[in-house]
């Protein structure tokens, strides 16, 4: 007998004694990061950054394949007994010795997962992890002048390309309320004392919203330079608008974190049943599926909450749902599947969750 037979037979006897649970359930339980497991990290140290913000050490498992600076991963992580998925971006340089890798995530007003990470998170903590990916990044060849503008949160995954790569020209524009809002501002003055990059912070508290139209009284050469920019809705819309009318926008690269929902007002919503759990709610027109779902207590797959990862794609079994960015209605027919992250009920619908 091969050796590869040897071990099936093996595995499958071990089955029959660990029924009910699966040899794999008690690895899990001994070593979670263990090659083969499903892709889970170890939560090894949470760094408070200012007051809203802390950055945690993640220890990938085995099956971790490494990121390229300025990708996000969709982690999954238990708060108050429910799996919750959200993105994050990659805030470690990619060559870290240890192995580890960082995300920054700043808490917001009322958000679930953004405060249990914050403050509440604690090293030991197991969470599920997938591969990293998303296009923020740098291309091959670093360009020769580069422009970073962001605002808040917004700097997470400049600063992991800044961790990651010497530039030869950079400047940054930064926005956060007050100078102790500002993410990482000891590193950043390092930097620049160092001469590895130009920085203009913006409080806005007391120098009122950066107006892109005058970015040019900032950064002169603005429109040389390959620019990436994350931020709220508010500033990338308007720096899409400034780099079209300036006839550059392929410079302009940009990552949001929120969906731009481009349906809005009393659209109609309808009675949505999740046919699987049994649950039937009411929802507006105007709230994602996703979240009339985690409101009813349904188990809901999710990731990036924008959709763009697809994490929450779910069949729609009957009736019709409106795509909160285009107000495109699709209606149910065999196999069709639809995100609930950036859909609201068109009416009764029946989601199979
Ligand atoms: C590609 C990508 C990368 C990301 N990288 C980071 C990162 O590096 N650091 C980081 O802190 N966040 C990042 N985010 C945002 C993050 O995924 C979560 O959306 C954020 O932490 C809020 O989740 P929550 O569970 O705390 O809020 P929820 O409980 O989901 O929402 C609470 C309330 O806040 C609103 N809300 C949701 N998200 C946001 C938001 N981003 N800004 C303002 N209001 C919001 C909701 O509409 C709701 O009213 C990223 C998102 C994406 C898509
Ligand atoms: S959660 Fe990412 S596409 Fe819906």
């Amino acid at each position: 007998m091969t050796s590869t037979a040897l071990r099936s037979r093996a595995w499958k006897l071990l089955e029959m004694v660990t029924t009910p649970l699966l040899p794999s359930d008690y690895l899990d339980l001994v070593s979670p990061l263990r090659a083969g497991a499903d892709l889970r990290g170890r939560i090894e140290a949470v760094h408070p950054e200012t007051d809203d913000a802390a950055t945690i050490v993640i220890r990938p498992g085995r099956g971790w394949r490494g990121h390229t600076a300025g990708q996000y991963v969709r982690i999954g992580v238990d708060v108050d007994g429910v799996r919750l998925w959200r993105a994050y971006s990659l805030t470690s340089p990619t060559n870290r010795q240890d192995g580890r890798v960082t995300i920054t995530v700043k808490a917001i007003p009322d958000g679930k997962v953004s405060n249990h990470l914050v403050r509440r998170a604690r090293p030991g903590t197991l969470i599920q992890l997938d591969q990293a990916t998303g296009d923020f990044v740098l291309p091959e060849t670093t360009p020769a002048k580069v422009l970073y503008l962001t605002a808040g949160s917004g700097i997470t995954p400049v600063m992991g390309m800044l961790r990651d790569v010497e530039f030869d020209d950079v400047v940054m524009v930064h926005c956060a309320p007050r100078p102790q809002d500002v993410i990482f501002r000891d590193e950043l003055h390092d930097l620049v004392a160092d001469r590895k990059l130009r920085l203009t912070e913006v409080h806005t508290d007391t120098d009122g919203m950066l107006e892109i139209a005058r970015l040019g009284e900032l950064v002169p050469d603005w429109a040389e330079r390959e620019t990436w920019a994350c931020g709220p809705a508010g500033l990338l819309d308007a720096a899409e608008k400034h780099w079209s009318e300036h006839g550059v926008p392929e410079r302009l690269h940009t990552e949001r974190f929120r969906t731009g929902i481009a349906v809005a007002g009393d659209v109609g919503g309808g009675e949505v049943t999740f046919s699987t759990t049994g649950k039937t709610v009411d929802a507006d027109g105007a709230t994602p599926l996703l979240d009339v779902g985690e409101e009813a207590g349904v188990l809901m797959p999710s990731g990036c909450r924008m959709g763009i990862c697809f994490g929450c794609v779910t069949p729609l079994r009957a009736g019709a749902v409106r795509d909160l960015r285009t107000g495109e209605i699709t209606e149910a027919e065999p196999g069709v599947l639809i995100q609930t992250c950036v859909s609201a009920a068109a009416g009764p619908c029946d989601i199979e969750r």
